[in-house]
């Protein structure tokens, strides 16, 4: 069975969800680099070996990622889950783990890389947004996608209502992800894209707003 290690920063709700899912894999550990990270007490509460890799004890990325890298070839992990990590990791750290290094963004990538992605899709009207599973290269936020989900964005919305519409999308689509990564049905090709050998599900389409 494979095993994953969970990165986290705060909350954890991705990772729970990925704990509360019955999965093809063992989760050997999730490593935060903070120490107060909420999802450090609900790990444990799911009897989850926990580390904390502070970045703060660093001078660098370099000797962070280098410290970071041997916390999680610690724990033998065929793949490292970034879940609300909220470290930019440095070239080499992700050259490491190529194919093996996944993460979740709160929006339909290549729209909005960065941080405050549904603020910046409120400013900007959209009528549909989302999430997105990639796997992670060097540049930030925009590696081969794995899976999308889209959720329409309403007139009323704030950040915070449409951030919670897009989270509850962002627990069912990562665990999904991370069930085709460990039962190899889903990998990166030596031409850097995303190769499957599953029967493709067509998905639903959304029109947002409504037609009436
Ligand atoms: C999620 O929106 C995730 O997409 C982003 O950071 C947030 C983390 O939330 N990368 P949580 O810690 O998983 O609750």
């Amino acid at each position: 069975m494979k095993r994953i290690v969970i990165l986290i920063s705060g909350r954890g709700s991705n990772m729970q969800a990925l704990l509360e899912t019955k999965l093809p894999c063992e989760i050997a550990a999730v490593i935060s680099n903070r120490a107060d990270a909420q999802g450090l007490e609900i790990a444990k509460s799911h009897g989850i070996a926990t580390a904390v890799v502070s970045h703060k004890d660093f001078a660098d990325r370099a000797t962070f990622d280098a410290a970071l890298a041997k916390a999680i070839d610690g724990y033998s992990a065929d793949f490292v889950v970034l879940a609300g990590f909220m470290r930019i990791l440095t070239d080499g750290f992700v050259e490491r783990y190529r194919g093996r290094l996944i993460n979740i963004h709160p929006s339909l990538l290549p729209a909005y890389p960065g941080i405050d992605t549904h603020a910046r899709a409120l400013q900007d009207g959209i009528k549909i947004h989302g999430c997105t599973v990639h796997f992670v290269t060097p540049t930030l936020d925009h590696g081969p996608i794995i899976i999308q989900a889209a959720v329409p964005v309403l007139r009323a919305d704030t950040a915070q209502t449409l951030a919670a519409r897009v989270l509850r999308e962002e627990h069912r689509i990562y665990p999904q992800a991370v069930r085709w990564l460990c039962l190899d049905q889903v990998w990166l090709d030596g031409n850097g894209r995303v190769a499957s050998d599953r029967l493709e599900q067509p998905g639903t389409s959304l029109i947002s707003p409504g037609l009436e």
